[in-house]
């Protein structure tokens, strides 16, 4: 059996979701407020899940100090009071949809740890909207 650790973090945001090749209406009728060419902002909470063994030694599957500074490290000095597209360089070309944040981070955050460890995103960025990104 293996085990899931979790770490919760946040970060403010301000986006806006635009498809360039779409007119201004088609952009405003899909996305709603999250058009607004004036940019927005959400309080996103983040949720990063590790599973794997335990370790025998340690009874660790993971230290939560070091997934905390790796968060911070890779996450929220990238994102935290950013605007996500002017200011985050990935997201020039790339929607900054919940979905696509969420895959971002995923993949600043794979390199970090030993590929026996599964790892999962969990961003919500509405108390009531969220996403699930990895396994
Ligand atoms: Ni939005």
């Amino acid at each position: 059996m293996k085990a899931k650790v979790s770490r919760h973090a946040h970060f403010n945001a301000a986006h806006r979701l635009n498809v360039t090749d779409w007119s201004d209406a088609k952009n405003k009728e899909y996305f709603g407020p999250c058009n607004n060419s004036n940019f927005h902002g959400h309080n996103y909470e983040l949720i990063v899940s590790l599973t794997g063994e335990i370790d025998p030694t340690t009874g660790y599957v993971f230290d939560m100090k070091e997934l905390s500074d790796i968060i911070k490290l890779n996450v929220e000095s990238r994102l935290d009071h950013k605007n996500l597209n002017l200011d985050v360089p990935i997201f020039k070309n790339l929607n900054p949809s919940a979905e696509n944040i969420s895959k971002v981070i995923y993949d600043w955050l794979r390199p970090c740890f030993n590929s026996e460890l599964s790892l999962k995103i969990k961003l919500y960025e509405t108390p009531r909207n969220f996403v699930e990104y990895g396994v």
